[in-house]
């Protein structure tokens, strides 16, 4: 059974988090937009990326990227030399988040890709 990053929300899942991957790309459309959308998320995804600071030219690898709403905020931070990862185990946001990637927010490296967070060797 794998077990999920943020087990309240996977907990709407169905109560067994195998089936947050399914979960997520059930609602990955609606989560998108409350993700960037919903108040004061910009703000707090800004605050974050802040408080990580991480230095130019870095490589960020975000587990449980969801939708991406927070890499505009790092690839910022990063800059045009660093590099952006982003890992989830739900294809359906990823989808989301390859789609929202273009055009991309900055010429950096971005990607994204298919891992549970939760195993060693992810
Ligand atoms: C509440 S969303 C947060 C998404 C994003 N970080 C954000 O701030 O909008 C949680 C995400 O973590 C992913 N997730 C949960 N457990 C995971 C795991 N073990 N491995 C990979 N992704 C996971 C889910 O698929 C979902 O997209």
């Amino acid at each position: 059974m794998r077990d999920g990053l943020l087990p309240g929300l996977d907990r709407l899942a169905g109560g067994d988090p195998a089936s947050a991957p399914e979960f997520y790309t059930r609602v990955a459309g609606v989560y998108d937009a409350l993700a960037r959308h919903g108040p004061f998320v910009g703000r707090l995804r800004r605050a974050l990326a802040d408080t990580l600071a991480p230095e130019r030219g870095a490589t960020v690898v975000e587990f449980g990227c969801g939708t991406g709403a927070n890499r505009p905020y790092l690839t910022e931070r990063v800059g045009p030399a660093g590099t952006y990862v982003g890992v989830d185990f739900a294809p359906g946001v990823l989808r989301v988040a390859r789609e929202r990637g273009r055009p991309r927010s900055t010429p950096g490296r971005e990607s994204s890709a298919p891992a549970d967070g939760s195993r060693s060797s992810t």
